[in-house]
């Protein structure tokens, strides 16, 4: 971090940082602690809880005063923010590195709605491929599609990665109490051991592969999409098979129909949708084939209600912003590297690895959209679990430890199974946790306790650590979407603001083909080229233990 904000020169953008608004946000340094901001204003948790859809959004328990709160909002006015928002509801090429439009709002839009980008309404197109989708969703849920065999389709395996599985296996997990379909599978790692664990009890004669890749290149997906394709095949004893059992989910026909797949059986989207954006397109048929048409449909409603929250609702209001615009507060300011998302639910156990690709794909840049460096910091390190969970794993650190982590918690008010005296647990835990981080407890306050005085300081808490809190009243279809497009919203903004293309990826490139140049080279007898010693000591490591 030091490094990043110490550089200085010609080829370094400073915009944020320079800026008065920026001066007056440094100006007002840290606040009062939260105890006394509580302390000295009864009214503070209803002025600072917010509204957004179906969400409520507790700001209360965070750094912000009225001074605080409008120097952000300044700070996001004079950022170009809402220009930048209104090109991307546009259609505009704001993917400047990648010459694309961003338009995973469109995916939402409802039939009625219309959105020209490159003089083509788009509109039409989503809800062509929406309504293929369910009518192959319905097709499989209600016995028409069969496989090869005759038997219907009773697990759907979805092979993909990145934005390409995250989502879909992030959603079919937290969306479990709603699934009345075939049962689904995620498969991604190019580990062989992902895909024998998800083919593991499974007959081919009435399990459906849904190979999910926007480029269909990537080396992970169409080695799985193979391998399963193999089992399949031997399995049935007929490569025919694969036209009844194999369906793709792609903006590549052509290598789409060079792996295998009829080109009929793959549902299209378009280079305007990032992989890690694209849980509301084609993407997200597995979890269509689990939950039905209808409840995707409300899950795509609560994205559109948040799109249009964000577009429409005051910077000061706008939930979307004013979370942006406090991970940049503690970020930026304050010196945070991370922050925590915690979901006291179950079923959300995947959000932050959702999240993380989300965030940390988008935002983890070091140079602006102008191509200069940056002088500032961006996206932070996104961790997290499941309450209660990691209250017994890394909460000491939250709640003890010498990092400055602001978290996000997200709960409900109703279970979607299991009994209510867990949900009350569940809750009491989620609320107690956030008041301890705030408040913690006082020297005085232990010693009150009779605690010796040798332990006083061990079982001091400090306090005063920020969380947000998110609730809604159970995890539905449309809030599953409302969340998903708020922490869109969240990242777009901060990026934004930032300065940063949240819409391109180069960094995962290098990897990618250093590990295509390596794989020939581990076999027995390859020869190696020379990579740096450490490498090739590795790569030899590797050889001498390989079985032939
Ligand atoms: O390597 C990163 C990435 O390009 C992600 O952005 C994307 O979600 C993932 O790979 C999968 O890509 P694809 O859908 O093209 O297989």
């Amino acid at each position: 971090m030091q490094a990043l904000s110490l550089l200085t020169g010609e080829n370094v953008q400073v915009e944020l940082t320079s800026t008065p608004q920026w001066r007056r946000l440094l100006e007002l340094g840290k606040p009062p602690t939260l105890r006394e901001l509580f302390a000295t204003d009864p009214d503070r948790a209803r002025r600072y809880r917010f509204g957004c859809a179906d969400l409520t959004v507790d700001l209360s328990k965070n750094w912000l005063t009225d001074d605080i709160l409008r120097a952000l909002v300044e700070v996001a006015d004079a950022s170009g923010l809402s220009d930048r928002r209104a090109a991307m509801f546009a259609g505009e090429h704001i993917n400047s590195t990648e010459d694309r439009a961003v338009l995973h709002v469109a995916l939402r839009l409802p039939r009625a709605g219309s959105l020209i980008v490159d003089g083509r309404d788009v509109v039409p197109d989503v809800h062509r491929v929406l309504d293929q989708m369910s009518a192959f969703a319905h097709a499989v849920r209600d016995g028409q599609h069969l496989g090869y065999t005759g038997r219907s389709i009773r697990t759907v395996v979805n092979i993909g990665i990145g934005g390409s599985d995250l989502g879909p296996a992030m959603a079919y997990e937290a969306l479990r109490s709603f699934a009345d379909g075939p049962e689904c599978r995620f498969v991604s790692n190019v580990d062989g051991a992902d895909i024998a664990t998800a083919l593991a009890g499974l007959n081919p004669e009435s399990t459906l592969f849904v190979v999910c890749s926007k480029t269909f290149t990537t080396i992970e997906t169409l080695t799985n999409a193979t391998t399963a394709r193999d089992w399949l095949v031997s399995g049935i004893g007929d490569e025919r098979a694969v036209a009844n059992h194999f369906v793709a989910v792609s903006t590549n026909a052509a290598a789409v129909g060079a792996f295998g797949i009829d080109p009929q059986n793959m549902f299209g989207f378009w280079d305007w949708v990032g992989g890690r954006y694209s849980v509301g397109s084609a993407i997200g048929l597995s979890l269509m084939l689990a939950v039905g048409p209808d409840r995707f449909s409300e899950f795509l409603a609560g994205f559109h209600t948040v799109d249009k929250d964000f577009l429409a609702v005051p910077t000061d209001q706008n939930v979307a912003v004013l979370l942006a615009l406090l991970g940049i507060w503690y970020a930026n300011v304050h010196g945070a590297q991370s922050k925590a998302v915690l979901p006291y639910s179950n079923d959300l156990r995947r959000l932050p690895a959702y999240l993380q690709q989300l965030d940390m794909e988008s935002n983890g840049k070091s140079v602006g959209i102008d191509g200069k460096l940056l002088a500032h910091t961006t996206g932070p390190v996104v961790w997290g679990e499941p309450g209660t969970n990691g209250q017994h794993a890394f909460y000491q650190l939250l709640h003890q430890g010498s990092w400055l982590i602001p978290c996000e918690f997200i709960g409900f008010a109703r279970p979607n199974r299991g009994p209510q005296h867990h949900q009350d647990l569940l809750m009491s835990n989620l609320f107690a946790q956030a008041e301890a981080l705030a408040f913690g407890k006082t020297s005085d306050e232990v010693a009150a306790e009779g605690v010796p005085p040798h332990q006083l300081n061990h079982r001091v808490f400090p306090g005063n650590r920020p969380s947000t809190m998110i609730l809604a009243d159970e995890l539905s279809p449309r809030i599953l979407g409302e969340l998903i497009a708020l922490y869109e919203h969240v990242v777009f903004a901060q990026g934004a603001i930032w300065g940063v293309n949240s819409f391109d990826q180069w960094g995962v490139e290098l990897g990618k083909a250093l590990a295509n140049r390596i794989t020939p080279e581990l076999v027995d007898g390859a020869t190696v080229p020379a990579h740096d010693s450490s490498t090739n000591a590795l790569i030899a490591w590797y050889r001498a233990r390989r079985p032939s």
